[in-house]
């Protein structure tokens, strides 16, 4: 690798990455920093990324968090469903995506999802999955499911963890959800929904992902959690961010796009464009938009 003095912009034998953002405009992502922006509604830009170069270019591109998800299992190994995922394959991805960011002297906030039945057993096995990825170098983890987890939850933001939880349409346990539809529609299940929120907000998580949650719902329990901010995917407006699969936003897609994915290269004359047009278009509320991309 041949990389400038100043690291402006770094050459590998795979091509040259973008250039960094000048650490004077750009402070790295902290936990501090993530919950003022929420406390002043700067919305939370989020996407997720899977490898080195993707990761550096999110990052150029200006997001504030990169979400290394299970969705990896579909986006990257080609499974039906995230539940085949394991630890050792979070590890490897997570490792991959924070290398990329340092190499470009990035800044964005990393979160390593915890995947299906690596923290299910006990608050013990929980914490052992998240040492694996906060030493593969995520600055926080993320965790499905609402009621039960929030102890956990609490077990690993005592012991010095970042968490974000994940509430409506968790695809862990899609097959016993009955499939990705949306959640919280009835009085009981948004009922559910609400405790489980609060429950995990009390618990310390500071960061809370809805996916396929109602619009109206979601800027409810926006509104209703002031020390956890809500990030939406398939959530609606309401929310203090957004996230979405990469590939989905780059319009790279295997099956039928959801209806709360908009595809941003379709505009964009490059990949570092479309992820920027993102940002620009959570950051000034463009997208979602609701009665286009929620329900
Ligand atoms: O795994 C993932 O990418 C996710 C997002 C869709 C929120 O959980």
């Amino acid at each position: 690798m041949n990389s400038t003095p100043d690291s402006v912009s770094v050459t590998t034998s795979y091509g040259t990455l973008p250039p960094a953002s000048p650490p004077a405009t750009r402070k790295p992502v902290s936990l501090p920093r993530l919950q003022e922006m929420h406390a002043r509604g700067e919305k939370i830009a989020m996407l997720t990324a899977y490898d080195a170069t993707f990761a550096a270019v999110a990052d150029a591109a200006g997001v504030d968090c990169i979400l290394v998800g299970d969705s990896l299992g579909m986006v990257c190994q080609g499974l039906n469903s995230t539940v085949g995922v394991t630890l050792e394959a979070m590890r490897y991805h997570v490792e991959s995506v924070v290398r990329g960011v340092r190499r470009i002297q990035g800044t964005t906030w990393v979160i390593g999802d915890l995947p299906y039945g690596s923290y299910h057993e006990s608050r013990e096995q929980a914490m052992r999955s998240s040492a694996v990825l906060m030493q593969a170098g995520a600055h926080m983890v993320k965790l499905e499911g609402g009621g039960w987890t929030s102890e956990t939850v609490r077990f690993l933001v005592e012991r010095g963890i970042p968490v974000c939880g994940h509430l409506g349409l968790t695809p862990q346990t899609v097959h016993a959800l009955g499939g990705y539809r949306v959640q919280g529609r009835t009085g009981e299940s948004a009922a559910t929904l609400r405790r489980h929120a609060l429950e995990l907000q009390e618990a310390g998580a500071t960061l809370l992902v809805l996916e396929m949650v109602p619009a109206a719902l979601s800027a409810e329990l926006t509104q209703a959690l002031p020390r956890c901010a809500t990030i939406g995917i398939g959530a609606g407006s309401g929310t203090a961010g957004q996230v979405l699969v990469m590939h989905d936003m780059l319009g790279v897609n295997l099956g039928k796009m959801a209806r709360f994915v908009h595809d941003f290269m379709a505009d964009a004359g490059s990949v570092r464009g479309a992820i920027e047009a993102y940002v620009r278009a959570v950051k000034d509320g463009r997208f979602p938009i609701d009665d286009q991309h929620a329900w």
